[in-house]
């Protein structure tokens, strides 16, 4: 199904989706937050919440999106149904360029596109009853013409999503409810307007445990039976494996690792996804006594992602070609400073200097030093032993003046490659620069100078 890219949404009733044939298609989307000056530009700078993804989501499948806080997910949702405005790319649903739209044209299309927020108590209005509230999408879009019709609907759908006898909740208020009933109620108002695609953003986080496997499993069947499509947003990478039949994992606003869900889960090629498992306490005996912890280091700023693969500050096993930049160096030495004892520490700190001092961009660190000589030879020294392996990356150190200069060498950021039946973006698999990328500093070489064997060579 492939059409031209048209501005009469009306038309869309004419256009057949066959189940598993893509509903959504998505073509290096990017949706960025202008905000500030940053790091690296004073004047103007943007959060690059959703950075260039391409997927497709197929009619009556549950597609997951998975990942840390800030990676990405609930903006990737709300830009797909037009409640965040798209950077630049395609969002393509029934072949329709919604990221084309303006809002009036956008409109009548909200109807078919419809969400599911985590929070019910932040979701429903607490002066509306909950007939008021479900039915409130009806007479917005004109779907209903008087108030018995829209009863008679919002019975119906309430009573399909497990609040019967529906009569009994209709002219109560959200704080009547219990969290499990409130959700049956949020679910309700984003199907009243009988939409084919939902984007569902962790909807069970919020409630008690004894209650999220029922709302989970209300949620499956109700898209069996009125034929749905979910795009469903977790942090929960193990709860994904038995809700999702794809998944993709993201990781500041890209996705690393994507495809047929039980694959990913049962065969994970990045080393992210490799982490968010582990970090996963399931009584799994194959996984027990493995590493729980993700690695360390907190999910950088999406104002400045890291140069190279964005994983590569906290990558267990990064390498050469991984887009190590000046700030790993600065954060490699601090780190150092926390651990060596006060003698080292006031020698050394003699030697650098203040780190604030060191200009830093993506591709190179300078040190201010009055002895430069000594300061080259010392990072030189300790360089290849630094944990954070930054070193690997590190072209040259050269003496200019009185400055130490650190460079950078090659790192590009990694394309998409199809790995075990999946989709993977990682140069473990072979150093593929993907299009469009960072390449900020002395790019040299050729992937195949820099990339140092297969990930079964590396033992990974
Ligand atoms: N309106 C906004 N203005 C500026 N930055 C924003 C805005 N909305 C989101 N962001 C930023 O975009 C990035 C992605 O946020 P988003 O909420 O999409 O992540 P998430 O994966 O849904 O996280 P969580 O799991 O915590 O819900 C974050 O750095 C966030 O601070
Ligand atoms: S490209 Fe792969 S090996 Fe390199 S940092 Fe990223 S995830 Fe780690
Ligand atoms: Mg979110």
């Amino acid at each position: 199904m492939r059409r031209d890219r048209t501005n009469a949404p009306g038309v869309l009733d004419d256009v057949e989706v066959a189940p598993g044939e893509p509903l959504i298609e998505v073509e290096d989307l990017h949706t960025h937050f202008e905000v500030g000056g940053g790091l690296f530009s004073s004047s103007h700078a943007s959060v690059r919440a959703v950075d260039g993804v391409s997927f497709d989501i197929r009619r009556g499948e549950i597609f997951g999106l998975v990942g840390e806080s800030g990676s990405g997910k609930t903006t990737l949702g709300r830009t797909l149904l037009g409640l965040a405005p798209a950077t630049s790319g395609a969002i393509r649903y029934r072949g329709l360029d919604l990221a084309t739209l303006t809002e009036p044209e956008f409109r009548p299309l909200r109807r078919r596109l419809s969400m599911v927020f985590q929070d019910p108590n932040a979701s429903l209005n607490p002066a509306m009853t909950i007939v008021q509230s479900v039915g409130h999408p009806l007479r917005i879009h004109g779907l209903t013409h008087n108030r018995a019709e829209t009863r008679e609907r919002v019975i119906d759908m309430l009573e399909r999503c497990g609040l019967a006898p529906a009569e009994r909740f209709l002219d109560t208020y959200p704080e009547d409810l219990s969290g499990g009933q409130k959700q049956r109620v949020v679910i309700a108002r984003s199907l009243i307007t009988e939409p084919d695609f939902v984007v569902a953003d962790e909807p069970v986080a919020a409630l008690d445990m004894s209650v999220r496997a029922k709302v989970l499993e209300l949620m499956m069947d109700l898209k069996d039976d009125l034929g749905l499509t979910y795009l469903y947003i977790t942090h929960d990478l193990a709860s994904g494996k038995f809700v999702c039949d794809r998944m993709a994992i993201m990781y500041l606003g890209q996705m690393v690792e994507w495809g047929d869900a039980s694959r990913i889960y049962d065969d994970p090629q990045h080393p992210y996804t490799r982490a968010l498992l582990e970090a996963v306490p399931l009584p799994d005996p194959a996984r027990r006594g493995r590493d729980k912890h993700l690695p360390h280091g907190e999910i950088p700023d999406a104002l400045e992602p890291p140069r190279g693969c964005r994983f590569h500050p906290r990558c267990p096993v990064a390498f050469e070609p991984c887009g190590w930049e000046g700030r790993d160096l600065v954060d490699a030495i601090e780190d150092r400073w926390t651990k060596v004892d006060e003698d080292t520490f006031e020698r050394e700190l003699s030697l650098v200097g203040d780190l604030a001092d060191a200009k830093v961009t993506r591709a190179e660190a300078r040190f201010p030093a009055a002895e430069a000589d000594a300061l080259r030879r010392w990072l030189e020294e300790i360089g290849p032993a630094l944990p954070a392996k930054v070193f690997r990356g590190v072209e040259s150190v050269e003496q200019d003046g009185h400055e130490v200069v650190v460079r950078f060498g090659y790192g590009p950021e990694p394309a998409p490659q199809d790995i075990a039946g999946h989709t993977v973006a990682c140069h473990l698999h072979g150093v593929v620069p993907r299009e469009g990328g960072i390449h900020a500093g002395p790019v040299r070489g050729s992937g195949s100078e820099t990339g140092s064997g297969s990930a079964r060579e590396r033992g990974v």
